[in-house]
């Protein structure tokens, strides 16, 4: 967790706040904190992750899901490494040092998304009511960072805004591992553990092939994604989750700006070690079980 008690993943970002949403007090909730115009929609229908459950007594109204589940190592040293190298090649100072990492994740650790302007401290709860609309360059969020590639809010450009949202899943990661070191204290990235630490990615779907397999595949290792504007480079990998060899990617120097830099590619830091797929089943094919127990 973070002084907020917000949790947060290895990296030190805060993480699982941006959701499909399902039930209505939960919709509720985001909206009235998002209170004034949604800009960012994260309503879903069931059918996103649930399917019926042909296992339970009436899978008419028993659901369950396709499941993901890996546990992906991360490198934390690596990856704080990777931040001081990028702020340097882009020649960031101070406080903006900070923007490096966020450019990499698309929100800094506090959860502050890199779209809108940074005030003083961390908005609670972490806003999560934002589109790519006022940065269709990239120079704000570069189209490379994780949540831009893994979720481009309507603006990835291969489909229509619909279409696109089908793609989303329903995520619950859970941080493994001990570490010696305090995540939350401002140390060197030689402090940081190198191995033994990492996230157990969760993720409900109804269709493993248009959500999970889709948004790695086709969105995270895919360099031409999202589509940029006509003569800008290609993105890159997804910086955090890409598989496969790794191209350079633009950055601008300055929030909202018009200067760019090619940095060098961002080493990998996070390793699958293994995981499945599995079947979810519906709460009543689960209680049958414990009646023939
Ligand atoms: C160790 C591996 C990973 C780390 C450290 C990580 C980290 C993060 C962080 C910090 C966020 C921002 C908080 C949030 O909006 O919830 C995020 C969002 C997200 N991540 Fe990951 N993630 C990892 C793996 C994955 C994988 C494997 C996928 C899917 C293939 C994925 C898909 C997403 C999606 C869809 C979002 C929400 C984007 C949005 O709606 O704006 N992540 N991740």
């Amino acid at each position: 967790m973070n002084a907020n008690g917000e949790g947060i993943e290895h990296f030190g970002y805060v993480d699982g706040r941006s959701q499909p949403l399902f039930l209505v007090e939960d919709i509720h909730t985001e909206k009235t904190e998002t209170d004034g115009i949604s800009v960012w929609d994260p309503t879903a229908p069931l059918n996103q992750v649930l399917v019926p459950d042909h296992a339970a007594p009436d899978p008419e109204v028993h659901f369950g899901s396709y499941f993901v589940f890996r546990k992906l190592e991360q490198n934390v040293r690596r990856f704080k490494q990777s931040e001081e190298t990028l702020a340097d090649q882009l020649g960031l100072v101070g406080e903006d040092r900070e923007r490096a990492g966020a450019m990499i994740v698309g929100r800094f650790e506090d959860g502050t998304p890199l779209t809108a302007q940074r005030e003083e401290g961390a908005e609670s709860p972490v806003p999560n009511n934002f589109d790519y609309g006022s940065d269709a360059a990239g120079a704000k969020c570069p189209f490379q960072a994780h949540i831009r590639k893994t979720n481009p809010r309507g603006s990835g450009g291969a489909e229509e805004p619909p279409r696109e949202r089908l793609h989303l899943m329903a995520r619950r990661g859970v941080p493994y591992g001990e570490r010696a070191d305090d995540p939350n204290a401002d140390l060197p990235p030689s402090a940081r553990p190198s191995g033994g630490v990492g996230l157990l990615f969760m993720a409900f779907n109804s269709v493993l092939g248009n959500q999970f397999e889709f948004t790695q595949a086709i969105w995270a290792n895919n360099p031409g994604f999202p589509i940029p504007p006509d003569g800008a480079k290609p993105p890159g990998l997804d910086p955090v989750i890409g598989q496969g060899p790794r191209p350079e990617s633009v950055y601008p120097t300055e929030w909202a700006g018009t200067r760019t830099v090619t940095a060098d590619p961002i080493p990998q830091a996070v390793t699958l070690k293994g995981g499945d797929y599995f079947f979810m089943p519906s709460l009543a094919f689960l209680r049958g079980l414990g009646g023939k127990g």
